[in-house]
């Protein structure tokens, strides 16, 4: 292989043959082909692109590297996946609903990105185990119908390699690569109904409606093509989706949300997508009706039952679910005051991610260690109408002078004006193998 010719080649936005891809990839995998080669030719992709037939190439290769798993789960095993948000515990709320309703869900979830949550990260806030062998995983689905595990080392290990050094080469941002990064796991994990909630706005990988529809698109053609059953949701991310941004403040959230406390955009986008998940499985034949049986599940208790069954299933203290109010303590809690009086004009979701990340939602090395106390809790949405002094969120931090470090981030993150603001659009889209429906 000359790997610098597969670097040149894109570098002059040349198409790569397939076989210069599969020898990349073989590359990321095994760990022959450096990183600085890898990164080069990453940078290329970014900036020069790939058409249909390398990315789909890319994506099977990718899938190809490690296990490709075939799940025996009593049901065909469904699974959603976010390109990534702030506050976004759909997974948390809508899984269990899901499994309530006789889903078989085979939920492979990440880690906290960049300004993004990861459902691995919150799961392991209240101690459940997300590093299940396989025998487990699928053991636990049979039984109650859910589990969410972290990525094994043996399932597309291509793009554990590629994923870490986007992440650290500003390379996060491309249709190929997060096409195929996504698309490749759920591939080899087996999952027969792939659900996507594709997120725009200013807290989006692809902040335009028309860079994640073309996203969303590739994704459901390569998916389909595949064989897969998979359809797109492209939500917004212009605010956090729920109101609570951190690890066990967010479970706290879903667990509101599942005992009947607590509605808003975080439920709605979660039935919007568990909807999806129950057509995938075979059990609704309409989003109306999908979202009939879930609301059903929600008001007669079996869904917060299922995470309860989830919880202890994965090792952890499922009492949490009786006493949320245990999720939301730290050593400081105090709020974030509006600087003036006016309307919500404008908010910088990622920016609000990287003020989570501040206070140890997230971390900023792969070594750093998470604070699962840390986070905020907003008390306004784009649109509203708040007082000079009134509260804008509040932080619950770990120390003072990281309240103070928040704050800072947090009001350079929200837009006041003195003219009325619209609210932040929540759903645009529906894509399907069938084509585009507007929202
Ligand atoms: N999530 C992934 O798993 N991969 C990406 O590239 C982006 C979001
Ligand atoms: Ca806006």
């Amino acid at each position: 292989m000359n790997f610098p010719a597969i670097i040149t080649d894109k570098k002059m936005k040349r198409a790569l043959s397939d076989e210069q891809i599969a020898d990349f990839v073989r590359g990321a995998a095994d760990g022959s082909v450096p990183d600085y080669q890898l990164a080069a030719l990453l940078m290329a992709i970014r900036l020069n692109g790939m058409d249909a037939r390398e990315t789909t190439t890319l994506t099977l290769e990718m899938a190809k590297s490690g296990d490709m798993l075939h799940p025996d789960v009593g049901g065909i095993p469904v699974d959603k996946h976010s390109t990534g948000g702030v506050g976004d515990t759909t997974t948390l709320v809508l899984v269990p609903l899901c499994a309530a309703c006789g889903a078989k869900i085979a939920k492979m979830s990440g880690r906290g990105l960049g300004h993004t949550g990861g459902t691995v990260d919150k799961m392991e806030s209240i101690g459940m185990k997300t590093d299940l062998p396989e025998e487990d995983f699928l053991r636990q689905i049979r039984e109650i119908g859910c589990a969410v595990t972290g990525q094994s080392a043996e399932l597309a290990p291509a793009d554990k390699t590629l994923y870490a050094l986007r992440d650290t080469t500003s390379t996060v941002d491309s249709l190929p690569l997060i096409a195929s990064s996504i698309m490749s796991k759920k591939l080899a994990s087996g999952a027969q109904g792939i659900v996507l909630d594709v997120k725009v706005g200013s807290g989006a990988i692809m902040p335009t409606y028309e860079g994640s529809l073309e996203l969303a698109r590739a994704m459901v053609e390569i998916g389909t093509r595949a064989g897969r059953h998979v359809s797109a949701l492209l939500t917004g991310m212009d605010e956090p989706l729920g109101s609570h941004v951190g690890n066990r403040l967010e479970v706290k959230e879903a667990i509101d949300i599942l005992r009947g406390e607590s509605a808003g955009p975080l439920l709605t986008v979660s039935l919007r997508l568990g909807a999806q998940l129950l057509i995938a499985s075979g059990i609704a034949d309409t989003p109306e009706a999908g979202e009939a049986l879930l609301e059903k599940a929600l008001a007669d208790g079996s869904g917060l039952e299922k995470l309860r069954q989830m919880i202890a299933a994965q090792g952890g203290d499922a009492s949490v679910c009786d006493h949320p109010e245990v999720l939301a303590e730290a050593p400081v809690v105090r709020d974030v005051a509006a600087p003036c009086a006016g309307y919500i004009a404008h908010m910088d979701t990622a920016k609000l991610g990287y003020a989570s990340q501040e206070l140890g939602a997230g971390r900023k090395r792969k070594t750093d260690a998470i604070d699962p106390r840390v986070g905020f809790i907003m008390r306004c949405r784009v649109g509203d109408h708040l007082a000079a002094g009134a509260p804008l969120c509040t932080v619950y931090a770990a120390k003072e002078a990281d309240f103070e470090k928040a704050q800072a981030m947090i009001l350079d993150a929200i837009t006041l004006s003195d003219t009325p603001a619209e609210k932040e659009k929540l759903l645009y889209a529906l894509v399907t193998a069938e084509g585009v429906k507007t929202l």
